[in-house]
This record gives structure tokens, C-alpha cells and sequence, in this order.
């Protein structure tokens, strides 16, 4: 069967590395976390003291330093300069500041054209922001998850209690709000949905069900 590409995109916390990681798995296709790379970027800012606003040196870290995807049998790692980051990139401090870095054109610019080598060849599930609208506008299947900013917070508040990294809910679910907020009205590629996108409203849903709603538009 001919490979496709899949574009999975939705704010902060929707569900959607969680369920292109299942797809990727149960097709064989690659797997394209593009907020690690975004993610990266920032941590190699916070390595090299970059100012986040400083979009030449930001530009120049990328250049110096290529981030790159390991699959292993128990997950993907992400590296950048030989080092895994795979970790440290979830760190509270990068989550924080990923909104601004992300925001720099020149940035998007080289992270976009190693996405779309990537997916170049067909058979590879991205997820991200503007995935289906910016880096793949050909993918022939585009999904736009959301979740009401509640469920999304508690999703991430059980996911950083079953890691033993203590938060505060109001905390979490602020930060979340200002990320979607800061990705939605950037000037460069926000956060929308692509008018050919399937919007799948997660809330209340389990990850079986949105994997299973996201296969029927597949098979459609
Ligand atoms: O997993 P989570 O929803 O927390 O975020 P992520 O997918 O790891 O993305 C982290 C940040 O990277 C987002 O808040 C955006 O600022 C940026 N991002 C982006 O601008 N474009 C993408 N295609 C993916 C992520
Ligand atoms: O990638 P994104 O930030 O959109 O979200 P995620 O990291 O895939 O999902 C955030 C958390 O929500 C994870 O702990 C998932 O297991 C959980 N989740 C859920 O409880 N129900 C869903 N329908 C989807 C995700």
C-alpha cells in the first residue's frame, strides 16, 4: 500500500504524540515529534546562554548542532550534538521559554525544511503546530486535535504525578494557557487549524478511541 504522510497537530497536551506514536507503530511509519525539535533548540539556548529573543545565534546553534531521532524498543530518544536530551527537554525551563524561541521566523525556517526531508518520502506520522498547514500541506490525512483546557491540564498534572515530578494544577494548567496563547498569535505559522483538517474534540475520550477515530479517517 502506497505510504502516506499524516499530519497531527492541536494545543499543548491535546493527545498528540501520545496517539502518532500508536499510529506510527501499527502502520510502521515514521514518527516525527516536531515540539522536540522546537524543544531542543530552546535547551541548546539555555546550554550556550542564548538570549531566546537572539534569532541569528538561535539560528546558528541549529546550524552547529543537528538534532536527530533514535527509535529504540522502548521509545524514540532525541539527540542533539551526540548528547540524548530526551529528558531535559521536558524540563519546566524549556517548557517555559519554547513558546519564544518557536516564535522566530528564521528558526521555524531551517526546523521546517528538516521536517519536510523527513516526511519527504511518505510514511511518517508529525505532530506539532502547523503540520498541516505550513510544513505538509500535501498530507493526505490532517488531524486537529483539541481538548478543553481542564481535561488537558489534569492529563498532564497525572502524567507528571505517575513521573514523581511534582506540580502545582492551577500552575500547570496557567502555563498551558499562555503556550497556546503565545502559539496561536504569533505571527509566523500559528497555531490553526487547516481548513482540509478532521477536528476530533478528545475531551472525555480514551487514547483508544481518539487512535481509532483518527484510522477511520485513515481508511476513509
Ligand atoms: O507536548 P506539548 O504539547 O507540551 O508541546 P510540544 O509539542 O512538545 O511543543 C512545544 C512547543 O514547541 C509548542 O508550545 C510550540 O511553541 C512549539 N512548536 C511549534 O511552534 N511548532 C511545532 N510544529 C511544534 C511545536
Ligand atoms: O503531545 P501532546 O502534548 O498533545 O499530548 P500527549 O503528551 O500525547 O498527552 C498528554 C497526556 O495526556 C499523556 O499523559 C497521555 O497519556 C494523556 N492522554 C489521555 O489521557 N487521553 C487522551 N485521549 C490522550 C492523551
Amino acid at each position: 500500500m502506497k505510504k502516506i504522510n499524516i499530519a497531527i497537530d492541536g494545543p499543548a497536551s491535546s493527545g498528540k504524540s501520545t496517539v502518532a506514536k500508536i499510529l506510527a507503530k501499527e502502520y510502521g511509519y515514521i514518527y516525527t515529534d516536531t515540539g522536540a525539535m522546537y524543544r531542543s533548540v530552546t535547551y541548546l539556548a539555555i546550554q550556550h546562554q542564548v538570549d531566546f529573543e537572539d534569532e541569528q545565534q538561535l539560528v546558528a546553534l541549529i546550524k552547529r548542532y543537528p538534532i536527530t531521532f533514535k527509535q529504540t524498543e522502548t521509545g524514540q530518544l532525541i539527540f542533539v550534538d551526540g548528547q540524548d536530551v530526551t529528558d531535559a527537554i521536558r524540563q519546566p525551563e524549556v517548557t517555559n521559554n519554547v513558546s519564544i524561541v518557536s516564535a522566530h521566523e528564521k528558526v521555524r525556517h531551517e526546523l521546517v525544511r528538516q521536517q519536510q526531508k523527513i516526511a519527504e518520502n511518505g510514511g511518517v506520522v508529525m505532530d506539532g503546530r502547523d503540520i498541516g498547514t505550513v510544513v505538509l500541506p500535501k498530507a493526505e490525512v490532517k488531524i486537529f486535535l483539541v481538548a478543553s483546557v481542564i481535561e488537558r491540564a489534569e492529563r498532564r498534572f497525572k502524567e507528571n504525578q505517575s513521573k514523581g515530578i511534582a506540580t502545582d494544577f492551577d500552575t500547570l494548567k496557567k502555563e498551558i494557557e499562555q503556550r497556546d496563547y503565545l502559539d496561536s498569535n504569533r505571527e509566523v505559522s500559528p497555531l490553526k487549524q487547516a481548513e482540509d483538517a478532521v477536528r476530533i474534540d478528545t475531551t472525555g475520550l480514551s487514547i483508544e478511541e481518539v487512535v481509532a477515530a483518527i484510522k477511520a479517517v485513515v481508511e476513509r
